[in-house]
């Protein structure tokens, strides 16, 4: 009888006589995408090793020999060298496994530990890192967006509502618009970090350990302290490998962003177009077309607004995954790496492209002075006007209608009707009526906290400055 294959499996083999089929092998295997956690993982096995020593659980001996395997470990993936095996499932067993073939002491690392306890350890770790580096790439892109605005500051455009032109506004305060949704953004990932700065090891598979571990030494070990330096635990092992609420955090904020990115992107596609012609992008972030010459294509922000569907994605990918699973863990749940390493990676680089695109984008002072020019998107200013002068709000939004209405039909600007014209639409009207199409006094009728107003916008570029400074 042919003997069966050989389990490869020395942490969990013990009691079957066949190994799983290649087919099994390949289904079941994590280490092609959660090789990226190796270093978290190595850093948990130190701390592991260390509380076990500290306990009196290991010898100080088998603790040393540990941590220089370990190591060596490290380095031989840094460098490439460490051979991945596919047969070992995942990024736990291999490091595990090679680490006991040159530190036999190393049998005993996986003392009072789990999997599952140290796959959420991992990703807790994974979580901390991946946010701070998050948040500098925010700061990086605020900084870009509140140079240009400071660059474009004596620009004015129409603002819009339902794409039609709206009101009068700097390109400032529009780029600016966009530095708020980023800080909060900002915000949201370090919350994210707050969630994850929690340590979960010692919870075992489900039920902890009946070995005299000490949680909080690993805990300190791997800086999941609060701001007094305390060790900060989960105080339920089976919450602590089920849950996944960091995860869902993690890719709500991506998703948030990217859906910030999305609409960032469409304004500029818009300002881009011909018919705008507000923004010149530079040759390094666009495309040409293979059969039109003329062409230059906004790509790097159509692919930004195209990333967001693939980041809301990672996120219903993680929402669905969670929904219906019982406590504590099942093995559904190695799915949610590949959800969460995208969405970083692809938010990581859209933060990078968005960031360069912008910081070499050009406003065409000519195209954007023109379509400010319109002197419609002061009609609201004139409706103003007639309340200072007594007029009932309601009333003032119907005269001036009709004064636009008489200008639409005599094909006359609003501000070139006569006199006797335009008193006839609305009697309120003062010899002065003409000076609210004056774009400088509209600017500067708008200094009030948030508005656009010039002073207001210089106020919150120093604000910027200053926040990014720290
Ligand atoms: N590769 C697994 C995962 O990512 C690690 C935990 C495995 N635990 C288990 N009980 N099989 O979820």
């Amino acid at each position: 009888m042919k003997k069966p294959k050989e389990n490869k499996q020395a942490s969990w083999g013990g009691r079957f006589s066949e190994a799983p089929s290649e087919l099994m092998l390949r289904f079941g295997e994590s280490v092609s995408f959660d090789r990226k956690l190796a270093f978290f993982d190595i850093q948990g096995s130190r701390a592991q090793a260390e509380m076990l020593a500290s306990c009196g659980i290991i010898s100080e001996k088998d603790c040393s020999e540990i941590l220089r395997g370990l190591e060596k470990i490290a380095d031989q993936i840094a460098e490439g060298k460490f051979k991945w095996d596919m047969a070992l499932e995942d990024v736990h067993m291999n490091i595990e496994q090679a680490l006991t073939k040159i530190a036999p002491a190393a049998a005993k690392l996986h003392t009072g530990r789990s999997r599952n306890d140290q796959v959420a350890t991992d990703m807790r770790l994974f979580f901390k890192s991946a946010s701070l580096r998050v948040q500098d790439k925010i700061e990086s892109l605020m900084g870009v967006l509140v140079s240009l605005a400071e660059k474009n500051s004596e620009i004015l455009i129409p603002g819009y509502t339902h794409l039609q032109r709206a009101q009068p506004v700097g390109v400032s305060h529009h780029i600016l618009a966009w530095v708020e949704m980023l800080c909060r953004d900002l915000n949201r990932f370090k919350g994210v970090y707050e969630s994850a700065n929690i340590s979960p090891l010692g919870s075992g598979a489900i039920a902890g350990t009946t070995l005299p571990v000490n949680r909080e030494i690993s805990a300190e070990i791997m800086g999941f302290t609060d701001s007094k330096g305390r060790a900060v635990l989960t105080q339920n092992s089976m919450d602590a490998v089920a849950d996944r609420d960091v995860f869902l955090e993690f890719l709500s904020a991506c998703s948030i962003m990217a859906v910030h990115f999305s609409r960032i992107a469409e304004d500029v596609i818009i300002w881009n177009t011909s018919e705008f012609a507000f923004v010149k992008l530079p040759d390094t972030f666009t495309t040409g077309s293979s059969l039109m010459p003329q062409k230059k294509n906004p790509d790097s922000f159509e692919l930004l607004r195209g990333k967001s569907a693939r980041i809301i994605g990672d996120m219903s990918t993680m929402f669905a995954l969670v929904k219906g699973l019982p406590l504590t863990y099942n093995r559904d749940l190695q799915e949610d790496k590949p959800a969460v390493f995208d969405a970083y990676e692809q938010a990581m680089i859209c933060l990078d492209v968005l960031a360069g695109a912008l910081s070499r984008a050009e406003f065409n002072a000519k195209k954007c002075a023109e379509a400010v020019s319109d002197p419609l998107l002061l009609a609201t200013d004139l409706a103003d006007y007639l309340v200072m002068r007594g007029v009932a709000f309601r009333q003032a939004h119907h005269y001036v209608g009709g004064l636009v209405a008489l200008a639409e039909k005599t094909n006359t600007p609003i501000n070139k009707l006569s006199d006797a014209d335009a008193k006839k639409v609305c009697p309120h009207l003062g010899g002065d009526w003409r000076e609210v199409f004056d774009l400088n006094r509209a600017m500067k009728m708008r200094e009030k906290v948030g508005m656009p107003g010039k002073k207001q916008t210089a106020k919150r570029i120093a604000h910027w400055k200053k926040f990014l400074a720290k």
